[in-house]
């Protein structure tokens, strides 16, 4: 519970260090209520890129704070806790890549899924996100498309684009692989008439049983828009916050796999951490080597471009 003497302490520290606070929909619900922007991983590194403060604060994990260092390289950014990584970030080899390279030649993109660290994305040709990633790979030149790191969703992919050759990759995020299709199961024998709403990062099983894939927001957004009273959420419960608010006074209901979809990474995002960070300058963001960064940065801002049309 945030105390009015905190949300000052928090306003007072923002004004201060002339910084904004972005939060993803997966840390904890008493962050998203201290952040200035709350979104997914698309929309905060758009927005990013657009705001006047000299601090960039990412409630989130590593790569969301690295990918609005690499956009803007003159802010300072800052995350709360140094040690909240994706561990799916690190799911691919260099030799895959260059397999590939070898393999497909000049008719051959390398499609790198955000949640990844910037050397993987200085290997590759373009950044994706899971709200974007069917338009950005329906858009390429090439015939060919390694997709990485995650393997569901670039297999979500794949079926969305047929005419291209997706070749995925091992990598998986362990929280969305973990819901088992028997709890979504049991979760639609309770609630027959619910849409199953469902983060492409799940595996095949459990995304089968879906109505709708899509990213956080278009998760939240397909809720809010939808008829039912009932909803299954595929995804880290951190959205369950943004649901129930968008969705107040409607009857809605939302119902979560009984393994509660946590990320731990995510959840490393307290509101100590965030206030520490904010009053004593604390987990500053740096750039990688000047060559990694050049070419991470190139495939950011392939994904914005080609995002945004
Ligand atoms: P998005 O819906 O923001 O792409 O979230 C996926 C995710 O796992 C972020 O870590
Ligand atoms: Fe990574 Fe999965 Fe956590 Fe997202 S939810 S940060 S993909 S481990």
């Amino acid at each position: 519970m945030l105390t009015d003497e905190l949300r000052a302490e928090v306003a007072r520290l923002k004004t201060e260090r002339d910084a904004v606070v972005l939060a993803h929909y997966y840390v904890p619900p008493e962050v998203q209520e201290l952040a200035d922007h709350v979104g997914d991983s698309f929309a905060l590194a758009r927005l990013a890129t657009t705001l006047p403060n000299r601090t960039l604060v990412f409630a989130g994990v590593r790569f969301m704070a690295e990918s609005a260092k690499l956009l803007s390289p003159d802010k300072t950014v800052r995350m709360p806790d140094p040690a909240a990584d994706c561990p799916m970030a690190h799911m691919v080899l260099r030799e895959t890549v260059a397999a590939a390279r070898e393999r497909y030649g000049d008719d051959l993109a390398v499609a790198c899924y955000v949640n990844s660290t910037a050397e993987v994305k200085s290997w590759s040709d373009v950044c994706v996100t899971s709200s974007n990633a069917v338009k950005i790979v329906r858009a390429l030149g090439e015939k060919n498309v390694l997709f990485v790191p995650d393997r569901h969703l670039g297999r979500f992919v794949a079926s969305q684009v047929p005419e291209k050759n997706v070749i995925l990759n091992e990598g998986f995020c362990p929280i969305h692989q973990d819901i088992s299709a028997a709890e979504v199961a049991a979760l639609k024998a309770a609630h027959p008439d619910a849409p199953v709403l469902a983060h492409p990062e799940c595996g095949p099983q459990a995304l089968a049983l879906a109505d709708f894939a899509g990213s956080t927001s278009q998760i939240i957004d397909a809720a809010v828009a939808g008829e039912a009273r009932d909803y299954i959420i595929l995804t880290v419960d951190g959205v369950r916050g943004e649901l129930e608010r968008r969705c107040a006074g409607t009857g809605k209901r939302f119902h979560f796999p009984a393994t509660r979809p946590v990320c731990p990474d995510m959840a490393r995002i307290s509101v100590e951490r965030l206030v520490a960070c904010l009053r004593e300058g604390t987990g500053e963001v740096g750039l990688p080597p000047a060559e990694v960064a050049d070419a991470a940065r190139r495939a950011l801002s392939r994904m914005l471009e080609l995002g945004a049309r």
